[in-house]
C-alpha cells in the first residue's frame, strides 16, 4: 500500500482544529452577501491572496477580521457543517474542535447562538456520518481574566462546552494569567487544555500543566529546547496536538523538512498531527498528514502512532477509543 492510501484509511481523530480556522473564503463570501456585510477583498481568489503571514499576530489580525461576516444560528451551523463535511471527507471518526466565543459575544451576538449553532452541526455529523464529537472553548489570552472569566459563567450556564482551552497571542500572555479560570472550569469538570510552546517558551508548557492542569497541549512543538521537560511529557503521556503547516506558513518552523514533529515522535512524546486553521494554512487533516509524512518521510509504523496517539489522547469516551483502535487495525493491520 503507498503512503498516501495508508492515510487515507486511517480512522483520524483531531484534536487541534479552530471552526473559525476553517472559514473558507467562498463561504465568507457567501455569508457576507446573506447578511449584508463588506469584505475588504473583491473576491475569494484575492481573499486567499492575502495569506500572507510573518508570525502568529499576522495571521490572527486577518482571521478575527474574517469573523465579522458570521452572524446569526444557521452562520455558525454553515460554518460547522462545512468542517464536518470535510471532516468526513478525511476519514476523521472523532473530532473535538475549538471556537473562540469572545470573537462574537464582544460584536454583540449571543454566547447561545453562537455555540448553539455549533452544536447542532457536530450532532447533525454523528446522525449523518457517525462522527463524535466534544466542543472546546477556547479563551482569548490577550484579553482579560475578568472577560475570560465572564465567558466561562456563560458557557457553564448554558450549558454546551465538553472543554475549556487557551488561543490567541501566546507572547507576554502566559497560561498563569487565567489561573483562576482554568480552577473555576476544574470545578465544574470541564476537560482542560493549552496552547503553549508555539510561539512561546517551554516554561509556557509547564505553567499550561502546573498552574492550569492542562490535560494537554496545544502545539508543545518547543519542549525539545527543555530535554527535562521532554522527559517529563514522555513519562507522563500527555497528548501535544502538533500543527505542521500551521507552523511553517507562521514561520514557527522553517520548512517543513526541518520540523521538529519526527524528532519528537522518535523522543517518545505523544505527538499528534493537526490542521490548526486549515482554511488559511493550504489544507485540511488529510494532507497535513500526507505534507507531514513525505517532508519527514514518515515510516508507516510512524503514521499509525500517530492516529493511535489522537485516539489515546482524546476526551473520547473509553468505549468510543476501544471502537477506534478496533478501526485503526483492522485498517491497518497494526
Ligand atoms: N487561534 C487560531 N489559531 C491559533 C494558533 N495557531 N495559535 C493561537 N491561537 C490561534
Ligand atoms: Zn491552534
Amino acid at each position: 500500500m503507498s503512503r498516501v492510501a495508508l492515510i487515507r484509511r486511517l480512522p483520524k481523530v483531531e484534536l487541534h482544529v479552530h471552526l473559525e480556522g476553517t472559514l473558507e473564503p467562498e463561504l465568507a463570501f457567501a455569508l457576507a452577501d446573506r447578511n449584508d456585510i463588506p469584505l475588504p477583498f473583491a473576491s475569494p481568489e484575492a481573499m486567499r491572496a492575502a495569506y500572507r503571514f510573518t508570525d502568529l499576530q499576522s495571521f490572527l489580525d486577518i482571521y478575527y477580521a474574517s469573523c465579522s461576516v458570521l452572524l446569526t444560528e444557521q452562520d455558525f451551523y454553515d460554518l460547522t457543517w462545512a468542517y464536518v463535511q470535510r471532516a468526513h471527507a478525511d476519514n476523521i471518526r472523532h473530532v473535538e474542535p475549538f471556537f473562540d466565543p469572545q470573537t462574537h459575544t464582544s460584536r454583540g451576538i449571543a454566547f447561545s447562538v453562537v455555540a448553539g449553532g455549533i452544536r447542532r452541526a457536530l450532532a447533525d455529523a454523528h446522525v449523518h456520518f457517525g462522527v463524535t464529537s466534544r466542543l472546546i472553548l477556547c479563551i482569548l489570552r490577550d484579553l482579560t481574566e475578568h472577560d475570560a472569566m465572564e465567558t466561562l459563567d456563560e458557557a457553564l450556564r448554558e450549558g454546551l462546552v465538553d472543554g475549556l482551552g487557551l488561543d490567541s497571542g501566546e507572547t507576554g500572555n502566559p497560561p498563569s494569567k487565567f489561573a483562576r479560570v482554568f480552577a473555576r472550569a476544574r470545578t465544574a469538570r470541564l476537560h482542560l487544555v493549552a496552547h503553549a510552546g508555539e510561539e512561546g517558551p517551554p516554561s509556557y508548557v509547564t505553567e499550561a500543566l502546573d498552574v492550569l492542569g492542562a490535560e494537554r497541549i496545544d502545539h508543545g512543538v518547543r519542549v525539545l529546547e527543555d530535554p527535562a521537560l521532554t522527559e517529563r511529557l514522555v513519562m507522563s503521556g500527555v497528548c501535544l496536538t502538533v500543527c505542521p503547516s500551521s507552523n511553517v506558513a507562521l514561520r514557527v518552523a522553517d520548512t517543513m523538512e526541518s520540523h521538529p514533529l519526527r524528532r519528537m515522535l522518535e523522543a517518545g512524546l505523544r505527538v499528534t498531527i493537526n490542521s490548526d486553521d486549515p482554511a488559511y494554512f493550504g489544507g485540511y487533516l488529510h494532507d497535513t498528514y500526507v505534507q507531514a509524512a513525505e517532508a519527514l518521510d514518515l515510516s508507516d509504523a510512524q503514521l499509525v502512532t500517530l492516529a493511535r496517539n489522537a485516539i489515546d489522547g482524546s476526551f473520547a469516551s473509553q468505549t468510543r477509543k476501544d471502537e477506534l483502535r478496533a478501526e485503526l487495525e483492522l485498517a491497518t493491520g497494526y
